[in-house]
């Protein structure tokens, strides 16, 4: 007799029925490997591909009601931690677990700080590139690289070799970003100034021209930590993925951390916020607006910077955003002309039953790509902003990953669709 905490399946290729637990709303994959029609059957499998309805992990680390439009980190709704907190605090909230105490702050702020220049060599790797190389590929190719800087890192299973991976990402990531720019601008690289902020020192990396002193404005730090909390983590996004499937195989740090890079490098993930500039500016002016919209309906392209696969309603962090954008044109004194086409956009595709009944809404790329042009942060760079703070959520679902008991190997299975038995034909009777 199944418990209540059970599903009853019954196959009716043979009549046979399996009870099977449900825990924590779930059901084991593996459970229904003992479904089968004979004995030399391999066992019945789930077919999910992009994971929609698949949990690959517990995860303690960021929580989310997407139909809520509800994100916490460590159980802190996102909008405290906006309010009230600064990025390396949310760091290191996420890679520990719990909100440090004023001393666990000073030395994880002190330690960032300190461990923010690259090493020389890098800097000639990055002169390998192109003029015109894409700063996400840089960004890639050097993260990938501080692997074979730091060998040691490769021992995983010691805590301190941990936490040095942590804070060298943590601090290097931004050098690294920043020198990725400069490059592409042909512009001579800006050392660390451990006198600033975090976002102040990546603004001072990225700004600082011929002045002794690059001094940020305090309106513009601040809109950027808020911008680096909000893309601090989102829990088992592509990125994340695929950070845990490369470290799954018990990979250094810096080697699965490049495999986050790669993941929120494309158009559907972190590379959303250049293709929503790109398509605001395609659009050119309100009065196109209407005439765009018809074409997504149609189906002939995507609305970018709306959609999520989790939230089905307003994502919190495009609502935090959003309130950022007029202070940050403010603090600029610039006049961003894809604002209004933007926030038409959103008007009228949240009045439109086609966005509606498929809940489709802003999500945080939709505003974050203005902030950045109002900053003037080329578009191309748009990607590597997001990488820059999500290298902490990185780095927390990784520690979680090495800590977990249930972990193995990503290894997921497959339908085979293709020929089987067929002979090898000679090259001169293809
Ligand atoms: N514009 C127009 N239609 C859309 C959009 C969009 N942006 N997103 C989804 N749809 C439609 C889609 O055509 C489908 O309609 P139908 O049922 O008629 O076929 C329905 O909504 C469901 O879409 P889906 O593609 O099955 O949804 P998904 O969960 O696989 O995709 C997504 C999620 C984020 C990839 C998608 O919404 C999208 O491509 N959005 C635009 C790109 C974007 O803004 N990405 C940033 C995501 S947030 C930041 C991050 O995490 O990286």
């Amino acid at each position: 007799m199944a418990g209540d905490n059970s599903l009853s399946i019954t196959d009716n290729r043979t009549g046979r029925s399996y009870d099977v637990e449900i825990k924590d709303g779930t059901v084991r994959a593996m459970d229904l490997r003992q479904v089968k029609t004979s004995d030399d059957d391999f066992g019945l499998m789930t077919y999910d591909p992009g994971f929609t309805n698949t949990a690959a992990c517990r995860s303690a680390v960021t929580y989310i009601d997407g139909d809520a439009g509800v994100l916490e980190h460590r159980g802190i709704p996102i909008e405290q931690l906006c309010e009230k907190s600064t990025y390396l605090e949310v760091a290191y909230l996420l890679v520990n677990g719990h909100l440090p105490d004023k001393t666990q702050l000073e030395n994880w702020v002190y330690e960032i700080t300190h461990h923010t220049y690259i090493h020389e060599n890098i800097k000639e790797l990055m002169g390998g590139f192109w003029h015109d190389a894409h700063p996400m590929g840089m960004l890639l190719s050097s993260v990938g690289a501080l692997s074979t800087f730091y060998p040691n890192a490769a021992n995983i299973d010691d805590p301190e070799q941990r936490y040095m991976a942590a804070v060298r990402l943590i601090a290097k990531v931004p050098t690294l970003a920043a020198f990725a720019y400069r490059r592409s601008l042909g512009l001579p690289y800006v050392y660390p100034d451990n006198d600033l902020s975090y976002s102040g020192n990546f603004l001072s990396m990225l700004f600082k021209m011929a002045e002794p002193r690059y001094e940020p404005d305090p309106r513009l730090a601040r809109a950027l930590d808020v911008l680096f909390i909000l893309h601090a983590d989102h829990e088992q996004n592509c990125s994340a993925a695929a950070v845990r499937v490369a470290g799954s195989s018990r990979v250094d740090p810096y080697s699965a951390v490049g495999a986050g890079v790669a993941g929120l490098y494309g158009p559907l993930h972190g590379g959303a916020n250049v293709a929503v500039l790109r398509m605001l500016q395609r659009i050119g002016s309100v009065d196109k607006v209407p005439e765009f919209l018809e074409g997504v309906k149609q189906g002939n392209e995507r609305l970018m910077g709306f959609g999520h696969r989790v939230y089905k309603n307003y994502d919190p962090r495009a609502r935090i955003i959003r309130q950022h954008v007029d202070e940050v044109l403010e603090a600029t004194s610039r006049d961003s002309p894809w604002l209004e086409i933007a926030v038409e956009l959103e008007k009228r595709a949240l009045d439109d039953e086609y966005f509606t009944s498929r809940k489709l809404y802003p999500n945080v790329d939709f505003y974050s790509g203005l902030i950045y042009e109002a900053m003037n942060i080329p578009t191309d760079m748009f990607t590597v902003m997001f990488a820059v703070p999500r290298t902490s959520g990185w780095i927390a679902q990784w520690t979680e990953l090495l800590n977990d008991e249930e972990m193995r190997i990503a290894r997921p299975r497959q339908i085979y669709t293709g020929a089987r038995n067929t002979d090898y034909v000679p090259m001169e009777k293809r």
